[in-house]
């Protein structure tokens, strides 16, 4: 896939900043402890040879993006290097109103700007919509696409949490091509598989991923990326407790068997079998621990066998193949 005019491989692993920026909530900025925090992390990913990165204007209430920009800013030659994604769509409104979706065109335009701002930055390589507007208008829409591409503040389109038919009304509203989806897939997240083999069968039952929202993706050139890919760490080295479900922990064990016969990280287990997928899914690693990010990398040196990544399925699922 080409973004403006930067390659990407076919698969790669992405950066996702949201834990960046300290604590959630706009009412403590950023301190200078957010700002090593942040360099420590993105210089390690950047070390792992990570060039893509995921943003989001709601991630700790924008304080993500400036700890982000104060990188840009220390590091400007990276700039034409790497790809920024950054998300709007959400419009966050305190508690107790909870948050709101909106498509509205000053909504979009302003949350463009103020990411932009505090990223230091002219222009986004790809800027997702971050959950569907129920009440999404199509000229309102349209309009603001049209600006911030003409404008060249942001180079591609791309969504997030939506299905197959988001996507198309999305691309008809607009007449952009749609370049990636955002998704939550994990070991812990299987329904994107179990869906698609649960026909006439009881795994097929309960599922909470639309069916053929995979297959358009695959077919269609819509890139892939997973988000909490590692699911938290519970199955690679998070404390579990009494509560944490048998499943959980019995596929933890299978985790930790596989990457000590591969001698890899439990990470890179957890990662490669969702890269083993051949809709050629991108991991958005969350971590800011540096350890646990050049762990990660461990999934570029593992190929799990189509035995080892049925039986990982099975065992997160607790169900047999149909
Ligand atoms: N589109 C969406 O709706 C959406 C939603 C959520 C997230 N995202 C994106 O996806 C990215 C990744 O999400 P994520 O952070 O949930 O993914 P993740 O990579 O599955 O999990 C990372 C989180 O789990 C913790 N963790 C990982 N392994 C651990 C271990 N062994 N022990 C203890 N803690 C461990 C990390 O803590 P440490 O930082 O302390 O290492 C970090 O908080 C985000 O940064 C964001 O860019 C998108």
């Amino acid at each position: 896939m080409k973004i403006g005019n930067k390659n990407l491989p076919e698969q790669y692993i992405i950066y996702g900043a949201m834990g960046l920026g300290g604590e959630w909530g706009d009412e403590k900025p950023v301190t200078p402890k957010d700002i090593d925090e942040g360099r420590l992390a993105l210089d390690t990913a950047i070390d792992c040879g990570l060039t893509f990165f995921d943003l989001a204007d709601i991630y700790k209430s924008g304080k993500s993006e400036i700890v982000f920009g104060h990188y840009l800013k220390e590091n400007p030659h990276i700039r034409e290097k790497i790809i920024i994604q950054s998300k709007v769509g959400i419009q966050l409104t305190g508690v107790p109103f909870g948050s709101r979706f909106n498509y509205s065109y000053s909504h979009i335009i302003e949350s463009v700007d103020g990411i932009l701002s505090r990223l230091g930055t002219d222009y986004l390589d790809i800027l997702l919509m971050h959950r569907p507007d129920p009440l999404m208008e199509k000229d309102e829409l349209k309009k603001a696409m049209d600006e911030l591409f003409s404008k060249k503040k942001i180079r591609a389109l791309g969504v997030s949490n939506m299905d197959h038919h988001q996507i198309r009304l999305i691309e008809a509203y607009t007449g952009r091509k749609i370049v990636a989806n955002q998704l939550e897939l994990s070991l812990l997240k299987t329904d994107f598989v179990c869906n698609t083999v649960g026909f006439n069968n009881s795994m097929g039952k309960n599922l909470d991923f639309p069916i053929g929202t995979l297959e358009y993706c695959m077919l269609n050139g819509v890139s892939l990326q997973s988000w909490s890919p590692l699911a938290r760490g519970i199955f690679s080295g998070k404390t579990l407790d009494d509560k944490t479900a048998e499943t959980v922990k019995k596929t933890k064990e299978i985790v930790n068997r596989m990457a000590e016969a591969k001698d890899v990280s439990a990470d890179g287990i957890v990662l490669a079998w969702l890269m083993k997928h051949p809709g050629r899914i991108n991991p958005v690693i969350g971590s800011k621990t540096p350890e646990r990010i050049k762990k990660a990398m461990d999934a570029f040196k593992v190929e799990l066998t189509r035995d080892e990544w049925y039986e990982l399925l099975v065992a997160s699922k607790d169900q047999n193949m149909p």
